[in-house]
């Protein structure tokens, strides 16, 4: 067997350079997406909003609650640059049709937390009609948290039904279907450490 010698400079080049840098479309199935927002934007917005959660929150007893599958990376990213005592959990949205007015019945599972009296921080990839936002509120509601923030790294204003504000917001972007740094299409393109928007 021949064993090649390491080339350290090779190497470190490599590293530097991931493949979703280089890449500025995707393909998934019938969709075409462009690089939209570079992975060093996400990393200074991502930078600010920190700084911002650890300035208000600072006396408060405060628990995230992150949003699965979506805000997996950007829980991440946010949550090590938060320097407040605070816990962190995961919570998985499982809708079904039911017999509510609007015809789905959404239920949170894996809160494990007590949340009573407590500032719940809700870590979402992005807001778009909010519709997921409003019923997994209704249903911390139930626990009498304190009050709940909204931290999002994407929303889309036009699509958006609700008043309710929300606290913390990486981007605004327009109505386009996007990719990338946890946002998945058939759950493809969740791994990419950029965001990409669907080509017209
Ligand atoms: P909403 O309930 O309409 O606000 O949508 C929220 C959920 O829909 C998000 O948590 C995502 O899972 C999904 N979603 C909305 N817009 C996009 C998108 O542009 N790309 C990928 N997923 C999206």
């Amino acid at each position: 067997m021949k064993v090649l010698p390491v080339n350290h400079s090779i190497f470190l080049i490599l590293q530097d350079v991931s493949l979703a840098n280089i890449m500025e479309t995707v393909t998934i199935h019938d969709k075409k997406f462009s690089q939209s927002i570079s992975a060093k934007k996400i990393r200074a917005v991502i930078h600010q909003m920190a700084v911002r959660i650890n300035k208000d929150l600072v006396s408060k007893d405060v628990v995230f609650v992150g949003i699965l599958n979506g805000s997996f990376l950007f829980a991440a990213d946010l949550l090590r640059l938060i320097h407040l005592a605070c816990r962190i959990t995961f919570i998985k949205i499982s809708s079904y049709s039911g017999t509510d007015n609007t015809g789905n019945v959404t239920h949170l599972i894996g809160l494990n937390e007590a949340i009573k009296d407590k500032t719940i921080v809700l870590i979402e990839d992005i807001v778009d009609s909010g519709n997921t936002l409003d019923s997994v509120i209704k249903d911390l509601e139930k626990h009498k948290p304190a009050e709940i923030k909204i931290a999002t790294l994407l929303f889309k204003p036009d699509a958006y039904e609700y008043k309710r504000k929300i606290d913390y917001i990486g981007f605004r972007i327009p109505n386009a279907f996007v990719i990338g740094y946890g946002l998945d299409y058939d759950g493809f393109g969740r791994n990419l450490e950029n965001i990409f928007a669907e080509m017209e």
